[in-house]
């Protein structure tokens, strides 16, 4: 069997668990790759870290960047993360060099995906970025593999582990925000500074790498609409429960005339499949052409699920498999596309007000000015001259009527804080 030599920069969650499975399972892996994976050099910040694997033999690189010029390595494996710097370098010389790229790094690919994926064709060698969307569920090879014969009308995706396991908590324990989020700090499944994750950059970067495979476009995360789940209260939570929703940061794009790509938490009905999808699992609903609705769920992190992705582009390289990278040549892929017209869809809106009389009819003018008819409005409970929360529900409008709907509402005397709406879907 002739064998892929094999170095991985990082060894951190991920790279230290491909370590560890390319020397414990190398037998079975390698007979899938029809070749021996055989893994020579590594690279980390500290040379003293127990990472759970046999370092003996392999060659340690305290730069990670020299390895893209070592002339026995044929695959790179970059775990290092982050969209710039020395993962960017390695990659780019990587390819450059001749030499086949593996990456879970979804920042890098989303800023630069359309920079390397030229340099791989020019150079003859793989780019494969599987584990860089939605950890273990083989999105990227079922939209440009198994789908492509398909025109993909819609992505529609839970794209972020942290999130999904924060609104999870919150509905099933009733508590806010801030404390789930310190659980879930405490608890490690979400970072010290959260905010790439609870604002919806994470989930962004990946709907755009998604969006370039299925639209045939550069990645483009310029054109995305992002807002994350910070201003998600425990009361939504309820009334989501009580109106038949669910709660969820969705990440959602589509192609018609123009692109709209925007990740925002809406309100599910509990009858789609994915308001089901709880905790830290991610999902990607694909609505296509000629295949209907196509939908994977799966773990989206974590040390196992993702490393189980890294492996498995490890064979599809070390099989000699290239597709282009984001499954057109890069001469094919379209750059620069312009936005698109936003979808029409029912609204929810929460409205914090003081329980006094007027209030109510003032409030509902905004949405008589603009014709945005309320399909309910529930005001539970008395307060009088206190906070209290107004929940309406609207029929189907577009988004120029929801943003002057919006900027009334911002600025109505009536409102103690920002109005919080959420799409309906
Ligand atoms: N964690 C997940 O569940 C998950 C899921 C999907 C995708 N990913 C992606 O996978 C990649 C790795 O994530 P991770 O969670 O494994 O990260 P991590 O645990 O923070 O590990 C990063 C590794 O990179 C090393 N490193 C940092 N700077 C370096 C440099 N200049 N040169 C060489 N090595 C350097 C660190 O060395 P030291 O150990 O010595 O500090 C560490 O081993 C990221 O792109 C991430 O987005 C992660």
């Amino acid at each position: 069997m002739n064998k892929i030599n094999i170095a991985i920069a990082g060894l951190g969650t991920v790279g230290s668990e491909v370590a560890k499975q390319l020397q414990i399972n190398n037998e079975f892996l390698s007979k899938k790759a029809g070749r021996k994976l055989n893994l020579i050099a590594v690279s980390a910040k500290d040379k003293s870290k127990n990472r759970g694997f046999d370092q003996s033999k392999l060659n340690w690189f305290e730069d990670a960047t020299d390895i893209a010029s070592l002339n026995e390595v044929d695959l790179v494996v970059e775990l290092i993360g982050g969209s710039d710097g020395v993962p960017l370098e390695l990659c780019k010389n990587s390819l450059i060099n001749g030499k086949s790229v593996v990456t879970a790094n979804k920042a890098m690919m989303s800023k630069h995906g359309y920079d390397l994926a030229k340099l791989s064709e020019k150079n003859d060698c793989s780019l494969a970025f599987e584990a860089s969307v939605a950890g273990c569920i083989p999105i990227i090879k079922s939209l440009r593999d198994g789908l492509s014969g398909t025109k993909v009308n819609k992505i529609t995706g839970i794209l972020n582990g942290t999130c999904n396991y924060i609104l999870t908590e919150m509905r099933e324990k009733g508590l806010n925000f801030d404390e789930v989020l310190k659980d879930a700090q405490d608890k490690g499944y979400a970072e010290a500074d959260p905010s790439f994750d609870v604002d919806g950059v994470d989930a962004a970067q990946k709907l755009s790498i998604l969006s370039a495979i299925a639209f045939g476009i550069s990645p483009d995360i310029n054109n995305l609409s992002i807002s994350g789940i910070r201003e998600v209260d425990v009361t939504d939570i309820i009334f989501a429960q009580e109106l038949g929703y669910r709660i969820k940061l969705l990440a959602s794009s589509k192609f018609d005339k123009g692109l709209v790509q925007e990740v925002s938490p809406c309100m599910i009905s509990l009858g789609r499949q994915i308001s089901n999808v709880e905790g830290v699992l991610n999902a990607v609903d694909l609505d296509t052409e000629l295949a209907g609705s196509v939908m994977l769920t799966g773990y989206g992190a974590g040390a196992e699920p993702t490393a189980t992705a890294v492996l498995s582009d490890i064979i599809t390289v070390a099989q000699g498999k290239c597709p282009y990278v984001f499954g057109l040549s890069t001469n094919e892929l379209s750059l620069n596309v312009d936005t698109g017209e936003k979808e029409n869809y029912r609204y929810y809106f929460r409205l914090n007000v003081i329980d006094k009389s007027g209030v109510l009819a003032g409030v509902t003018e905004i949405f008589r000015k603009y014709s945005l008819s309320i399909e309910s409005l529930i005001q539970r409970g008395r307060n009088p001259n206190e906070e209290v929360p107004v929940i309406i529900t609207t029929h189907e409008t577009d988004f120029n009527t929801l943003q002057s709907v919006m900027e009334d509402l911002s600025k109505s005397k009536e409102l103690l804080n920002k109005p919080v709406c959420m799409k309906i879907i």
